[in-house]
This record gives C-alpha cells, sequence and structure tokens, in this order.
C-alpha cells in the first residue's frame, strides 16, 4: 500500500493560487441560480441588507476562522478538529459526510449543464422547454419515491464529470486544484462578463432591474427573510462545510488570512451580485417578449436555468451563443467548487489512512460517483436530488457551523488563541467584532435558522412531496451521512494527530495570551 507517512504536505504555489482556489470553491450554482431567485422571493432589493450584514457577521468571520484553524493544524477537518480536542473530531467527521451528500448530488447538476450546452447548439428543447426537460430529458417517473428506469442521457455526461474531477485532483493540489483554477476563473469572468452585457443590452432588460432589485422594505420585519440571508451566505462562501479549512491546510505557514478572507468573501458577493444583475436582465427580456410581468416568468433554482434560460435562448438572435455562454459558465463555475467539496474527502481519507493521493482519490472518487450515479441518473433522480438538497443545507450545513462555532468558542475557548494566531501574519487585525459576530451572533442567528426551518417542516411539506417520501428521503440523507462518518471513524490512524495539541503556533504570534477567556 502506497503511504504518505513521511510524504511532507502538499502546498499551494502561490497566495494567489490559493485565493483563486478559494474564490473557484465559493462561486458555484449557489451563485448563478440560487442567489437571484432567493433576493427575488425576499425582497429584491431590501434583501442586500439582510444579505451584507450575514456576510460581516457571519461569512466573513467564519471563513477567516475556517482558513486559520486549516493553516495551524495543517489537516483535513476531522484530523485538525481532533488536534483542537480529541471528541471535537467527530464535528470533522460530520463535514467530511455532508460534502460527500452535496457531491454526489451537484455533480448531477454540472451533467445537466453539458448536457444544456449541446441542446443550446441545436435547441433541441423545441417550443416546450418544460416538457423537454422533464419528460424528454430527465424522464421525470410520476411519483417522487418512484424508481423504474435508468436514464443513460444523465449517466453518461455524470460519468464524464466525475472523470474529469478525479483526473483534476489526483493531479495534487499544485498541478491539479490549483492550475485547474487558474483556467477556471478567468474564463468564468469572461463567459459571465459577455452575457451581462448581451442581457443588459435586450428589450426589457431595466424592467427585470426593476423587479429585482425594487426594495420590500417590510420584508425585513420577517424573520424568515433573515435566515434565508444567512443560508445563502453559508452556501454560497462554502462555509459550514470544511472545505475552507482543507484549502487553508495547504497554506505556507506565513500565509495573510485575514486579508485573503475579505478578498475571497467580496468576490463571491461581487460575482453574486453580477449573476443577479445577468438572471433578471434576461427575464425581463423573456417578460417583455411574452408582454407579462416579470414574476410570471421568474422561477427558482431548476426551473430558472433549465426551463426558461432555454425559452429565452430560443426567443434571442443567435441564442445558440448566449447558451453556450450560460450553461458553460454553470459547468466551469460548478467544477470549481464540486473539486473543492471532493477534495475534503480525498484529503480526510488520506490523513485518516496515509494512502497516497492517488489511491485515495480512485477510493473517494469511485465510492462518490458511483452513488452519485446509481441513485441520480435515475427516473427518480430529480425528486431525490431536491429532497437530499433540502434537508442538506436546512440542517445539515447550518447545525454542522453552529456545533463548530459552540464548541470553539464556548467549549474549548480557543477563539483568543486562534485569534493571535490570525493576526500574526495578517495585515488586517481581527478585534473584539471577530470574537462577538463568532462567539454570540453567528450561534443566535444558526439556532435561530434551525427552529425556523423545523417549524416550516412541520408547517407544511417541502415542495408538497408526501410525508412518506419526505421522512424517508431525510432519514436516508440522516442515516447515510452517520453510516459513512462511522465507517471512516472504524478505520484507525495512520499518524494519530495529537488531541489538543498547538500544532506549531505561526512564528511570530503570542503564544496564545489569553487562552481560555470567553470569547
Ligand atoms: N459555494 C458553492 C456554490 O455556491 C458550493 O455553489
Amino acid at each position: 500500500m502506497a503511504q504518505q507517512a513521511h510524504r511532507p504536505r502538499e502546498q499551494w504555489a502561490t497566495r494567489a493560487g490559493f485565493i483563486l482556489a478559494a474564490i473557484g470553491s465559493a462561486i458555484g450554482l449557489g451563485n448563478i441560480w440560487r442567489f437571484p431567485a432567493v433576493t427575488y422571493e425576499n425582497g429584491g432589493g431590501a434583501f442586500l441588507l439582510p444579505y451584507l450584514v450575514a456576510l460581516v457577521t457571519a461569512g466573513i468571520p467564519l471563513l477567516i476562522l475556517e482558513y486559520t484553524i486549516g493553516r495551524r493544524y495543517r489537516a483535513s477537518p476531522p484530523a485538525a478538529f481532533h488536534q483542537l480536542a480529541r471528541p471535537a473530531e467527530a464535528l470533522g467527521w460530520w463535514q467530511v459526510a455532508i460534502c460527500f451528500v452535496i457531491a454526489t448530488y451537484y455533480a448531477v447538476i454540472l451533467a445537466w449543464a453539458v448536457r444544456y450546452v449541446g441542446f443550446s447548439a441545436g435547441q433541441d428543447w423545441g417550443d416546450d422547454p418544460e416538457t423537454f426537460l422533464f419528460a424528454d430529458f430527465l424522464e421525470l417517473a410520476d411519483e417522487p419515491g418512484d424508481v423504474s428506469a435508468f436514464v443513460p442521457g444523465v449517466a453518461v455526461p455524470l460519468i464524464a464529470v466525475w472523470i474529469v474531477v478525479l483526473a483534476i485532483l489526483a493531479m495534487g493540489v499544485r498541478r491539479g486544484i490549483e492550475q485547474a483554477n487558474k483556467i477556471f476563473i478567468p474564463l468564468l469572468v469572461i463567459f459571465f462578463t459577455i452575457l451581462v452585457i448581451r442581457a443588459l443590452t435586450l428589450d426589457g432588460a431595466a424592467d427585470g432591474l426593476d423587479a429585482l432589485f425594487s426594495p420590500d422594505w417590510g420584508e425585513l420585519n420577517n424573520g424568515s427573510v433573515w435566515v434565508a440571508a444567512y443560508g445563502q451566505i453559508f452556501f454560497s462562501l462554502s462555509i459550514g462545510f470544511g472545505i475552507m479549512i482543507t484549502y487553508a491546510s495547504y497554506l505556507r505557514r506565513r500565509s495573510d488570512l485575514t486579508g485573503s478572507a475579505l478578498v475571497a468573501g467580496f468576490a463571491n458577493s461581487s460575482f453574486e451580485i453580477l449573476a443577479g444583475i445577468g438572471v433578471f436582465a434576461t427575464l425581463g427580456f423573456m417578460a417583455a417578449q411574452a408582454g407579462v410581468g416579470v414574476d410570471e416568468v421568474s422561477g427558482s433554482g431548476l426551473g430558472l436555468a433549465f426551463v426558461a434560460f432555454p425559452q429565452v435562448i430560443s426567443e434571442m438572435p443567435a441564442g445558440w451563443l448566449f447558451g453556450l455562454l450560460f450553461f458553460g459558465s454553470l459547468v466551469v463555475a460548478g467544477l470549481s467548487s464540486l473539486i473543492s467539496i471532493v477534495q475534503v474527502i480525498v484529503s480526510a481519507v488520506q490523513d485518516r489512512t496515509g494512502l497516497g493521493r492517488t489511491r485515495s482519490v480512485l477510493l473517494v472518487g469511485g465510492v462518490t460517483g458511483v452513488v452519485s450515479v446509481l441513485l441520480f441518473s435515475t427516473d427518480g433522480g430529480l425528486y431525490f436530488l431536491d429532497a437530499a438538497d433540502h434537508f442538506i443545507n436546512q440542517y445539515g450545513i447550518a447545525l454542522a457551523a453552529l456545533a463548530v462555532v459552540i464548541t470553539v468558542s464556548w467549549l474549548l475557548r480557543r477563539l483568543p488563541a486562534l485569534q493571535a494566531d490570525a493576526d500574526a501574519t495578517s495585515a488586517v487585525r481581527l478585534g473584539m467584532w471577530w470574537r462577538i459576530c463568532l462567539g454570540i451572533i453567528t450561534p443566535l442567528v444558526l439556532g435561530w435558522m434551525m427552529i425556523d426551518s423545523l417549524v416550516n417542516e412541520f408547517d407544511e411539506n417541502y415542495e408538497g412531496y408526501p410525508t412518506s417520501f419526505l421522512v424517508y428521503s431525510g432519514w436516508a440523507v440522516a442515516a447515510g451521512a452517520i453510516l459513512l462518518g462511522v465507517l471512516l471513524t472504524l478505520i484507525p490512524w495512520r499518524r494519530r494527530p495529537a488531541a489538543g495539541a498547538e500544532a506549531a503556533p505561526v512564528p511570530g504570534a503570542p503564544s496564545t495570551p489569553d487562552e481560555g477567556k470567553r470569547p
């Protein structure tokens, strides 16, 4: 068995390479199709206020926390939390399990986008993109939970997506992930800038922007709007599921952490707002063509990308080019995010087993890819995907983040030590605000989010799905994640990290001056 026992940990070649990879992870489907829909449904322009508050009070502080933990312990989430305190290792496995579930379905949406790049060329959906999507392409079963056929039209591009992702991961942090992001991010910026300029020059674009940004200030009194803002920031910034701990574990000891987090956080949000502008300008055009209001053409996520956009592509001159840019952007943005999600599992398996990178990638990729293909390339795949996404977002990520902030700030009281570590190498110094955000504001908001989600869950069935389907899928997600976590923890540590170790604090960092103080 190829061991990596004495192999030094991989490192990013440059700080810019790390920042690009972090931005690549953050910018994904969450920016392009989730943000515009969430903004529109939650008060339009007024939503930007809770969104910014969420970014500053939870997004950036958590990003800095994850970077600091990753760089300090130079390990995957389970091994890093193990070093913070042995029982905290479970938090790391929880994050690995979340990544496993997300990876299985995130790849599927990329596979659809890959197919739609091709469909755009011939506008294969004809004059009914909705029937084309559900009946012809996905061959969707009538009832949630029914599975009777395998859909090769989804399976083939899905396998291709997995091969590309695993090939990049097998090449390693520097030659694979870093180089891929150096290509993906500029490509995405070029694609999306052309797309937005084109969208803004379409008839009706102004009405679309008006619909998106007209503030409904009354919505700010609605707690669910604030919950939606925090939820959007978590998913979109890729925080709470171990990605940033993993990526920061490949940093050099003296890298600037706070500055990198500010750059990555604001780059992600800028792209998100650009995506909102592009998507709603396009919807404005669609509404103008149909002679209806923008509210009648907007949809969320899936409908927006795979029904509304094909409709627009058919209606505009040189629509094939617009289709290539839009679905190409989804593919590129999604690939860089998927790579980061799978890398969390790969690095945890490497740390735990001592397997070399290639074997670890093959093992992780093999298992995750097979589950992904078997479960989601069926005629019932879309229902499973929707349910998995709902449960993992509403409960998995938020609960993991809540457990992390409570453990680090209140149970272990390590914020002062981590702050000293981050400050030792960062141009921007963290103040008391960082500890207040992480120790008080974030736990309160996340706790509230949990209660709000549970109340909604019992109030009405998500998407009107039958209760039995929701109960089974909720348990399937939880059981799958727990089983995976337990199986992985049964494997003995190749090199057990020392619990509570002050893993080589950064040179120049004060030696944990106020360890034990409250946050
Ligand atoms: N942050 C990634 C996204 O927005 C997961 O899609």
